[in-house]
């Protein structure tokens, strides 16, 4: 059985985990997941048919905690196991093909705070790099620190990056909260706080809060609770997002979709259905001396 085999995280230091042996039978998990918090593999390789449904959902919320951000977990045929929220290989693909697209309204919102833009950027989820490349076009003296937890998106992202501005980005690749650099007059996170848990959400929060200079910037969006909440997600409303931000910053901007209109998508009938809450967008300046 696969649980006898495994050893210690010490000797055994390897960016792939084969678990396929592996089958759900009460309590195993727990010896499995110590392994894994361990080891810190890139890639789990599991055999879904032999899991139970109640283990699956603990694989995902596992390599989405936020000290895992990155573990990918992969069927025995190569096809991942989980959610959006742990694999973002079709979003990856997506946001290559798109090319270049101009940032989003926040981003544009906080840069414009800038006599001659901002210097030290920080892109918490930067994905492809999108935004990353938008703002060493727009800025030749800028430098910005492209985070991810997507060794794929970070792939992607290096490559687009014009040749001769390499200097002008550093990429990380890995859990934001493992990122322990050197603090930004703006930290942009274009739709990516919401992807924390309840639980891993305030440590992430106090984390992006430490790495923004007094008087800098943070951009990004909440989101509002859909119809059908994820337990790996946080949401928030108007109120919640103003509480989050009431002691250190300064809402410079605050903007509601009803997202309904943005995402939903109309039945036969032509009836929208729910999928998501609201999407608030934010743009707020640290306080000094926070
Ligand atoms: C919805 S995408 C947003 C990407 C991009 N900012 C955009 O606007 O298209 C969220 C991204 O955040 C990354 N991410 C989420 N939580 C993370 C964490 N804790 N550490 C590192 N990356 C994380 C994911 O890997 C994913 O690429």
């Amino acid at each position: 059985m696969i649980l006898s085999t495994l050893i210690s995280c010490v000797l055994l230091s390897s960016s792939t985990l084969d678990l396929r042996e592996y089958s759900s039978t009460p309590n195993s998990f727990k010896k499995v997941e110590k392994h894994i918090l361990c080891q810190k593999p890139k890639v789990v390789i599991l055999t879904k048919a032999k899991l139970s449904e109640e283990d699956i959902a603990r694989f995902e919320a596992l390599v989405n905690r936020n000290d895992m951000k990155g573990t990918k977990l992969v069927d025995t045929d190569g096809e991942q196991i989980g959610s959006l929220i742990t694999d973002w290989h079709t979003y990856n693909l997506k946001k290559e093909a798109a090319g270049d697209i101009p940032p989003v309204k926040t981003t544009a919102f906080a840069i414009a705070q800038f006599e001659k833009g901002p210097r030290e950027v920080i892109d918490f989820g930067a994905s492809t790099g999108n935004e990353v490349i938008q703002l060493i076009k727009m800025f030749p003296d800028i430098h910005v620190v492209a985070i991810d937890g997507d060794e794929e998106a970070t792939t992607i992202l290096k490559k687009r990056i014009p040749p001769g501005k390499e200097h002008q980005v550093t990429v990380y690749t890995g859990p934001f909260i493992q990122y322990k650099g050197n603090q930004a007059d703006l930290l942009i996170a274009s739709f990516v706080f919401p992807y924390r848990s309840k639980e891993d959400f305030p440590t992430m929060w106090n984390h992006a809060v430490s790495l923004i200079k007094d008087g800098g910037i943070v951009a990004g969006q909440f989101f509002g609770e859909p119809a059908n909440p994820k337990k790996a997600m946080t949401y928030h409303d108007e109120q919640s997002i103003k509480a989050l931000l009431k002691d250190d910053f300064e809402i410079l901007f605050f903007q509601e979709d009803h997202a309904i209109k943005v995402y939903g998508t109309p039945d036969e009938e032509g009836k929208v259905t729910p999928m998501w809450g609201e999407l608030y967008h934010v743009v707020a300046r640290k306080k000094r001396g926070k």
